[in-house]
């Protein structure tokens, strides 16, 4: 399996334009089972992840087209009917976001058969909530040998649906659901993540009714069906993030493009706070950083606007060569520090106690050859590697290539020194 190698010291200059959010992407995919219309998405990422769904789609009916468009990547999904409704263990264990075709599936057709998703590197990550949504919407589910099954013959009835905690792929699957129910489905506690205010709008463009998305009340007034339509991906603000604490960590003046400032506003308020400098434009930031040391600087993770937890991992790898003891805390999964004792074998100081990190900064890291545990781990590893004195090598990259499109092409275009090793397609030990 392919790895990447990370020579460090080199300073970060140049532009990075930000890929779509895989986050929405594929949930975007996902509502084109809910029409006979092709669906045309802009601004698509290629991912390991849009691939992975592409695959399961096209295996429910829906033809699934990558092509270069008139504005650049573009995804074009069509499902005249839906010729399966059954998404195997397989492809959904793969990735655990396909077990959203479970809505717009019974949405549509009136059943399906969906493989529960299983466990995952950073938590248990239940379906619960997305469980309980379908069934105040009327459908009928049972659980059986590791599979939903899901019926509602007669089409599902708009509803009440008040999340107990804030899920984001919950509330984006009851959106996904409730469009084609018959009636007000009213989602109370919704997450407020701009990924739902993506799904909102391209849902609205193919004549949905949905309104209140980004605020914690998300109101759908259902429709008999949708039509097609074309709708541009949001900016992927992770990506964004990364690259962000990446020019903190390496130093240097990265601009990053195509993207929203206002996507990453919790994290450029921390790394102003550590001695970053973050220069808010019309399309993105400019993160830069001169010679000085950063500081310590404490995150706790919260939804959206709150400090993303898919940023946590990059943040601990910045603050392990910042200058005192920063605390980090995760409150969204319950096992999210699995990129800790990588970062360790790069010689940073850090020690976890349950839902906390200690880290203390160090005043050098050291090149070592570490391993990918997921996807967000993966890229603080790289990010590590920046600094690291030597060369430090990823292993179990696929992770990474799950969620950031080109990127050694992205970073190496700044003048970072990173390579991708080919492996020989033997799975690693
Ligand atoms: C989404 O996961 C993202 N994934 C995650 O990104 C992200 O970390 C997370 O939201 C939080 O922002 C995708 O969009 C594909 P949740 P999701 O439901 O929807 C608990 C990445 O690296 N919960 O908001 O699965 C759950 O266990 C990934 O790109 C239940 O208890 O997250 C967690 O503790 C990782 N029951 C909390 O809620 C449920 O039915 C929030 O999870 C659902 C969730």
């Amino acid at each position: 399996m392919d790895r990447i190698a990370i020579t460090g010291g080199a300073q970060l200059n140049g532009v990075i334009p930000v890929s779509g959010a895989k986050n929405s992407a594929i949930k975007l995919m996902a509502a084109s089972l809910l029409t006979d219309e092709p669906l045309r998405l802009t601004n698509m990422p290629r991912l390991a992840d849009t691939r992975f769904l592409g695959k399961l789609l096209t295996r429910l009916g829906v033809s699934v087209t990558e092509s270069d468009g008139p504005d650049g990547q573009q995804t074009i999904l069509h499902a005249p009917e839906i010729t399966s409704g059954f998404a195997p263990y397989d492809l959904v264990r793969q990735m655990r976001a396909s077990f959203n075709v479970l809505g717009p599936l019974v949405a549509r057709s009136g059943q399906a058969k969906v493989s529960l998703p299983g466990g995952c590197t950073i938590g248990a990550r239940p379906v619960d909530l997305h469980l309980q949504a379908l069934e105040a919407l009327g459908a009928k589910i049972d659980l059986h040998e590791g599979y939903v099954y899901a019926q509602a013959p007669r089409g599902l009835k708009g509803a009440e649906i008040s999340f107990p905690i804030v899920s984001v792929g919950a509330t984006e699957h009851a959106m996904l659901a409730a469009v084609l129910a018959d009636g007000v489905t009213v989602i109370k506690n919704a997450a407020c993540e701009p990924e739902l205010v993506d799904l909102q709008e391209c849902l609205n463009a193919m004549g949905a009714k949905v309104e209140g998305a980004g605020t914690p009340t998300v109101t759908i007034t259902g429709v008999a069906r949708l039509k097609g339509a074309t709708h541009a991906v949001i900016p992927d603000r992770i990506e964004m993030g990364t690259y962000a604490v990446a020019a903190a960590m390496a130093g240097g003046e990265v601009r990053l493009t195509n993207a929203r400032p206002e996507l990453i506003e919790s994290l450029s308020v921390k790394l102003e706070e550590a001695g970053a400098t973050v220069v808010r434009t019309e399309d993105g930031v400019i993160v830069k950083r001169n010679g000085s040391r950063l500081n310590a600087v404490d995150i706790e993770t919260a939804p959206f606007p709150g400090f993303a937890t898919d940023l946590q991992a990059q943040f601990m790898a910045l603050m392990t060569t910042a200058n005192g003891e920063s605390h980090i805390r995760e409150t969204i999964f319950e096992n999210r520090f699995m990129h800790a004792p990588e970062l360790m074998r790069l010689g940073a100081d850090i020690s976890v106690h349950g839902g906390e990190a200690r880290v203390r900064g160090v005043a050098q890291l050291e090149g070592a050859e570490v391993m990918a545990t997921d996807l967000r781990a993966s890229v603080s590893l790289v990010i590590a590697g920046l600094v690291a004195r030597g060369e430090t090598v990823v292993s179990r990259i696929y992770h990474l290539d799950r969620g950031f499109e080109r990127l050694e092409e992205k970073l190496g275009a700044c003048g970072a020194q990173v390579r991708r090793i080919k492996g020989d397609g033997e799975p690693e030990l």
